[in-house]
């Protein structure tokens, strides 16, 4: 069932979980998931970067693609397609128009200001056609589609400015997590993460999942995060796998063997990420 994430998130908010937000690559990539997540009866946001949406061809294939894995794949848990760092308006509207249920306009990159404005313009525009929106407040910093940016944290008072204005779905507030590795211990600012989750009534996202310490992840859960994002441990495990395939079997040559040798790697991370998320 293709939703957007209001319900999904609303839910993990009030009964303190997190659901998953996993980054797509391509068709198999987006098929583990699906199944996966099926497998364990939980609710998933598959999220699509600008690059990623790329290289798989555009918005409509994407859609297409995911549509029909639910149908052929007979998937009846909720899932949401989520743009994630929508870079502008048009990127935003092009995916709306092509049936993403759910977007993500990042205009961290301006000032409050400017934020507000394209944040309101993608909102209003969203919601007509019943589709979520989650904005980024202060700078999430990282490396991401080869992109290497520096991070800013938020503040209440730019959250609660931010929410009252746009009227937005969740919020990513940057509160020390960043895209890609850390360079040493991830130090994430859980006393401001509580402040904002009980000063807000909409959830509360955590961007750069990959290489927090479980006991981090569990605490940002108890201190309000209702969505985590993760993306290069997914990369991480099955590119690991491939890489012993093709090192280790030198006849393989067929496409499906090779890409497909990682999907027991991808699903069983899927489900330790998600027991950790106590995902419902
Ligand atoms: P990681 O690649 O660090 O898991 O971050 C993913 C993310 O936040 C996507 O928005």
């Amino acid at each position: 069932m293709l939703v957007n994430f209001n319900e999904m998130l609303l839910n993990a908010k009030k009964e303190k979980y997190a659901v998953p937000h996993f980054n797509i690559n391509n068709l198999e990539w987006t098929k583990y998931i699906l199944e996966e997540c099926q497998n364990l009866n939980i609710p998933v946001i598959l999220g699509v970067s600008e690059g990623a949406a790329k290289y798989m061809g555009g918005f409509n294939t994407i859609t297409g693609m995911v549509k029909g894995l639910l149908k052929d794949l007979n998937i009846t848990i909720p899932v949401c397609i989520h743009i994630d760092h929508g870079s502008s308006f048009e990127v935003c509207k092009k995916a709306i128009d092509a049936g993403f249920t759910s977007v993500m306009i990042d205009a961290s990159r301006y000032e409050l200001k400017e934020n507000i404005k394209i944040t309101k313009e993608v909102v209003d525009y969203a919601h007509e056609r019943g589709v979520s929106v989650e904005a980024e407040v202060g700078h999430i910093g990282g490396t991401e589609d080869n992109h290497t940016s520096q991070e800013t944290n938020a503040t209440l008072e730019d959250c609660l400015t931010l929410y009252n204005s746009t009227k937005i779905d969740s919020i990513a507030p940057a509160l020390g997590s960043v895209h890609g590795f850390y360079k040493g211990e991830p130090n994430l600012d859980f006393a401001t993460m509580k402040i904002i989750n009980d000063n807000l009534p909409i959830p509360l996202v955590l961007h750069g999942g990959t290489g927090i310490p479980n006991e981090k992840i569990e605490k940002a859960i108890e201190n309000g995060i209702s969505k985590i994002n993760i993306n290069t441990d997914l990369q991480v495990v099955w590119s690991n796998t491939v890489r012993n395939k093709i090192k280790n079997d030198d006849k393989v040559y067929d496409p499906r063997k090779i890409i497909g040798s990682g999907e027991e790697a991808i699903k069983s991370r899927i489900k330790e990420i998600v027991t950790l998320f106590k995902t419902k």
